[in-house]
């Protein structure tokens, strides 16, 4: 089976829950050692741990801030001291800070871009340095390291109200495909996934809402709101030798979000 992640070891930022917490699971059910990391929500790390021992796989929860660069350094030293190995980061990690932008503070700017672009910096950079170290290990898989960005519809759907996160997913975009060109020689694979509408927390306070969520449901062909599981498998198959031809992608996972709904009838 090639898209077994047995014998690796990937670590998810941000995977106390939403997202993270589904891809953690998702990559622990193939098979592969998982560090869950977390900023402040340590129960929820634990619960992650416990799903992820449940399917044989050995896991860990280290607490670290992406924006942090010793907590970086530390998570890091940290992973290979248990485990010896990297194979797979999955920068996940992102917050969400909103205000009409008259009324956005810079201690808000800077929040989003500090946690969403350049925490995906600071582990890339930590990934990158691991995996020419290691190089190929040919029983283990095709690429000597796997990185994913977790970005975003809004790095090309523009966001009124949002434009700190829209900035930065924008950002991961360029940050993503540039890494990719420059480390792709290393046999270092780096690819994004583009979420769209996904329930998690971040957004809970529209799909919670009747009218939030016909609003979101407007925006999406598909018809339904995704949950993060539908994200997991595409990262998933992402960071397996299935997609080992794939450098410098993104990949949206959108129900249809980006194709101009708008545009369904008239235009
Ligand atoms: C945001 C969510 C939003 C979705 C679609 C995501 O990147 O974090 O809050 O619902 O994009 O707009």
């Amino acid at each position: 089976m090639t898209n077994s992640l047995h014998g690796q070891t990937a670590l998810v930022t941000g995977s106390s829950s939403g997202i993270g917490a589904a891809v953690a699971q998702e990559l622990g059910k193939r098979g592969a050692n998982v560090v869950v990391n977390y900023r402040s929500d340590e129960d929820g790390a634990r619960k992650v741990v416990g799903k992820i021992l449940n399917y044989g796989s050995d896991t860990l929860a280290l607490q670290g801030d992406v924006s942090n660069a010793d907590d970086i350094q530390f998570l890091f030293s940290q992973t290979l001291k248990e485990f010896g190995k990297l194979d797979i980061l999955v920068n996940n990690a992102g917050i969400q800070k909103d205000a009409p932008f008259r009324q956005m503070s810079l201690k808000e700017w800077e929040a989003v871009l500090a946690v969403n672009l350049t925490g995906q910096f600071l582990c890339a950079k930590q990934a990158v340095e691991i995996f020419c170290k290691q190089g190929v290990r040919e029983n283990v898989s095709k690429a000597a390291g796997k990185i994913v960005c977790m970005s975003s519809v809004h790095e090309v759907i523009p966001w009124a109200g949002h434009v700190n996160y829209a900035a930065a997913k924008g950002g991961v975009q360029m940050f993503m495909k540039s890494l990719a060109q420059e480390v792709a020689h290393e046999k270092i694979r780096v690819n994004g996934i583009a979420p769209g509408a996904v329930a998690t927390e971040i957004n809970r306070d529209v799909w919670e809402d009747k009218d939030g969520r016909k609003k979101m449901l407007d925006l999406i062909p598909y018809g339904r709101i995704g949950d993060g599981e539908d994200v997991a498998r595409a990262v998933a198959w992402l960071v397996s030798d299935d997609a080992d031809y794939i450098v410098g992608t993104t990949l949206f996972v959108d129900g249809g979000m980006t194709l101009y709904p708008g545009f369904r009838e008239g235009g």
